[in-house]
């Protein structure tokens, strides 16, 4: 089986097939770009105070949006570097695209990183791909198709204790105003879990929460094209995904627990 291939006992309907064959091409497309230019002098410029982006950054968008153009002609991309601010959200249906998740890791030489994509319906994920480059690996998902790594499906894990769960985070580019915030989380939960992890990309700590490397992963302020694909991912592995408050998840809302859904109530007790 290639890594594109969804199982086939998994029930995959054409159009998502082929919606995530189009993802997919992008994913490994940019991916390799990126690849290309780890080990290159980075041309950095500043978002924000420690807010990155490089050159990479762009040339994987402008990859993903040329490919994502000739596979599905006329569906529109949101995607964080060019367009971000362009696009209705409540479209009907758009690609959302984080080209290159991670730029500050990719930026330090630390290869956790990774091109995330996703179709977005109604608000929804309906297919999705986040490719990380340096490990050659290709999470995808389709809605109520399972989600899977290189070709095998994937699920979460079935940890139920707090203390013998490993949980992923990540903290917000403006510390200003959330910093408080953000220990007070942090402090709540190190208490309880077996460790904590802020490994730099939260589209692939969501991928690691589907293939149940983590158990869990929160965060605040993350952008759709950082939660998107991810978020199918969890829940096609059998996760839950949703507000710190516990309500449905929105990826243009400001927080984010996902879990392999046994540790949902206890984490979310933690973070509010
Ligand atoms: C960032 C990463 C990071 C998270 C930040 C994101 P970027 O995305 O996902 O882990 O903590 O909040 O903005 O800027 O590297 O695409
Ligand atoms: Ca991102
Ligand atoms: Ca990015």
């Amino acid at each position: 089986m290639n890594k594109m291939q969804a199982p086939s006992a998994h029930c995959t309907s054409d159009e998502h097939r082929q919606l995530l064959a189009a993802a997919c091409r992008a994913a490994l497309v940019a991916g390799r770009l990126i690849k290309k230019g780890y080990d290159q002098p980075h041309n950095i410029t500043m978002k924000g105070a420690i807010n990155l982006v490089t050159e990479a950054d762009f040339v994987a968008e402008a990859a993903i949006i040329a490919s994502l153009g000739e596979d599905t002609p006329g569906l529109p991309i949101m995607a964080e570097e060019s367009s971000a601010t362009h696009i209705q959200r409540d479209a009907k249906r758009f690609w959302v695209v984080d080209p290159l998740d991670g730029t500050t890791n990719f930026a330090h030489g630390f290869p956790f990183f990774a091109v995330s994509i996703a179709l977005l319906a109604e608000g929804k994920p309906m297919v999705a791909a986040i490719y990380a480059p340096m490990f050659d690996e290709l999470f995808c998902a389709t809605r109520g198709g399972g989600a899977w790594l290189n070709g095998r499906p994937i699920q979460v894990t079935g940890t139920g204790q707090l203390i013998e769960a490993l949980v992923g985070t990540g903290f917000p580019y403006e510390l200003d105003q959330t910093l408080p915030g953000v220990i007070r989380q942090l402090t709540a939960v190190l208490a309880k879990v077996r460790d904590i992890r802020r490994a730099g990309a939260a589209a692939l700590d969501l991928a690691y929460v589907a293939c149940g490397r983590l158990d869990g992963f929160y965060e605040i302020n993350l952008q759709p094209w950082d939660t998107a694909a991810g978020w199918l991912l969890v829940e096609e592995a059998g996760g839950r995904v949703s507000e710190f408050s516990g309500g449905t998840y929105s990826p243009f809302g400001s927080t984010i627990l996902a879990s392999n859904g046994m540790l949902h109530q206890s984490l979310l007790h933690l973070l509010q």
